[in-house]
């Protein structure tokens, strides 16, 4: 109906006046898309991090997408619909070929293809038609014929490290994360989703819940799961790129947004956070960073732990040495570890979709024995919505519907969370929740929810659920 085309085009046009007016009353100007990222993009000072220009970014973005799919031939959005993995191969063949930190130095000049080849080892025709898709796709930009510099997108994919000899071996060590999360993206995640067809119609897999009977067990021939082939020798070099990436997916919104998503001044001065399967911990190094009174112990596995503590070594020296943050590498099925008090808060960020409901289950009972009676539950994690209207038993404050013709979880404005959900069925046969299906194994795990908290500065970044022991 051409009613629905008006519809979405006045959506992107009253969105966009709205991010040209916030434009003129802050006097930032909104990035192009020719120019690298600035850094201030990851500060709440970033004009996308603007609450207005978020939601507007929101509104924008959804509505492009349907007026995509609404306008264009469907046989041509299904063809490059069905080709898409045309796009993260070509990512991960720029990242391992380091393409973005070779151009560097050339700027907006741009480097020749030939350059190019001989220091990333490829031909230079065939990395010429990588990188013209890619510049198709405006990830880089051909500023004339095979001469290819970076831009706002391909810009992150640089480590703003220097090229060293065996540069591929350290190159994410204490790099922003984002080449890692192509890195990861491009390697061990798609070669899982590349056999999740049959493992998802096989029957002896098609039912399984088990977290070593997935894509990634079909495609590297092992029975470990994604987490015990990372403590292996052979799994170490992906185990560290994971970790990093990790610290990367955080800039999906900038490192305080863990600070508006809850009540850090309720904890009680000098109180213990346990940042669960924290990762290097880089999410409590943010917590206590803005409030130093607190003392933190990072949970992860062995091999992860040792990462972690390294990276608080060189990310806040101070609260190493006052000996106000712990490190225990751990299995958190086992009993969690004694402590000298109950913890204040057990911080679970990106931990939950990680498993299917039997295990999330045991973990929250686990670390319900070790809670004490003010102990909190902090999730933060994504809530997932049907693509349509429908009622739910714990009601949220979801703010005002998506106008009409939008879908009610805002479609393509929307895909990370989706995408992430099918990215960890395929290699850890995990999935994100919907609010219902977070109740669910939040009781079943003996904790009462008490609270969801969109994040009050942007709708986009992670919630967080807040229970306490039932
Ligand atoms: C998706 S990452 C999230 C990391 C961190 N919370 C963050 O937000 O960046 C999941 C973490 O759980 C850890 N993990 C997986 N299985 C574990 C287990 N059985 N015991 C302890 N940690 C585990 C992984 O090593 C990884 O660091």
């Amino acid at each position: 109906m051409a009613s629905d085309l008006i519809a979405l085009r006045d959506i992107i046009s009253s969105s966009i006046d709205k991010i040209v007016d916030v434009c003129a009353s802050t006097g930032k100007d909104f990035p192009s898309l020719d120019q690298p990222i600035h850094l201030s993009e990851f500060t709440p000072d970033g004009i996308r991090n603007h609450p207005d220009v978020s939601s507007s970014i929101s509104l924008v973005v959804a509505a492009a997408f349907q007026l995509i799919a609404t306008v264009q031939a469907p046989a041509s959005t299904l063809t490059t619909s069905a080709f898409q993995f045309a796009l993260p191969v070509s990512l991960g063949i720029a990242e391992a070929a380091n393409v973005a930190e070779i151009i560097r130095p050339a700027g907006s000049k741009g480097m020749h293809v030939n350059d190019i080849a001989p220091k990333s080892g490829m031909d230079p025709k065939k990395l010429a038609r990588i990188l013209r898709f890619l510049a198709t796709n405006h990830w880089f930009r051909e500023v004339a014929p095979d001469v290819f510099a970076t831009n706002l997108l391909s810009s992150l994919l640089d480590t703003g490290k220097e090229l060293t000899e065996n540069f591929a071996a350290t190159k994410h060590q204490n790099s922003p994360g984002l080449a890692a999360i192509v890195g990861y993206g491009s390697d061990e995640l798609m070669k899982s989703m590349l056999c999740m067809k049959e493992v998802l119609t096989e029957p002896e897999t098609a039912f399984s819940e088990e977290v070593n009977e997935t894509g990634f067990q079909k495609f590297f021939k092992t029975k470990l799961s994604h987490w015990a082939y990372y403590e292996t020798p052979e799994g170490k070099f992906r185990r560290d790129r994971f970790a990093v990436a990790m610290s990367g997916l955080s800039k999906l919104q900038p490192p305080e947004a863990i600070l508006s998503g809850f009540d850090w001044s309720s904890v009680p001065k000098g109180g213990l956070v346990v940042d669960v399967g924290g990762g290097t911990g880089h999410v409590s190094l943010e917590i206590v960073k803005a409030f130093p009174e607190l003392n933190v112990v990072v949970e992860d596995a062995p091999g992860v732990i040792a990462k972690a503590k390294e990276y608080w070594e060189a990310n806040l020296p101070s609260h190493v040495s006052q000996e106000k943050v712990d490190f225990i590498g751990l299995s958190f099925f086992d009993p969690q570890p004694s402590l000298p008090s109950p913890p204040d808060v057990f911080l679970l960020r990106y931990i939950v979709h990680d498993w299917s409901d039997k295990y999330i289950i045991k973990l929250f009972r686990r670390l319900r024995d070790a809670a004490g009676p003010s102990t909190k539950l902090v999730i933060v994690d994504s809530i997932i919505g049907y693509a349509c209207d429908a009622p739910s038993t714990y009601s949220l404050d979801e703010g005002p519907k998506p106008p009409a013709p939008l879908l009610s979880n805002m479609g393509g404005a929307n895909l990370i969370p989706y995408t992430i959900d099918l990215a960890i069925l395929s290699c850890i046969n995990s999935g994100e929740r919907t609010i219902d299906g977070h109740n669910k194994v939040i009781e079943a795990g003996g904790w009462k929810l008490v609270e969801v908290r969109k994040n009050p500065i942007s709708k986009t970044w992670l919630p967080t659920l807040v229970a306490v022991p039932a």
